[in-house]
């Protein structure tokens, strides 16, 4: 299974599988992280799932959508590596951070 990187945010980098297809915010979720609160359940629409995506794999991730750059405007720790965890899916060697909460 691919391995994703996720470094939360008390600075703990841990490694997780993720089948790969699955979300971000799932796979976080399922390895047992728990600081993403994902309150809409990945229909796009609370931000609550919010990572910072290390910036060699940005490139890699299929761009946002206006729904997701509008929930993101709504952060007050939106960065150029930001993206909705629920919005991207898992691939080998993923490396992503859990952003504050707003
Ligand atoms: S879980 Fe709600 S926007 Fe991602």
């Amino acid at each position: 299974m691919p391995m994703l990187t996720v470094t939360t945010r008390d600075g703990a980098v841990r490694e997780i599988d993720g089948p790969v297809g699955l979300s971000v915010m799932e796979a976080i979720r399922d390895g047992g992280i728990d600081e993403l609160a994902a309150v809409c359940g990945g229909c796009c629409s609370c931000a609550t799932c919010h990572v910072y995506v290390d910036a060699g794999d940005m490139a890699l991730l299929p761009p946002m959508t206006a729904d997701e750059d509008d929930l993101l405007d709504a952060s007050e720790h939106r960065t150029a590596r930001s993206r909705l965890s629920c919005q991207i899916t898992v691939f080998d060697g993923l490396r992503v951070e859990v952003a504050p909460e707003d």
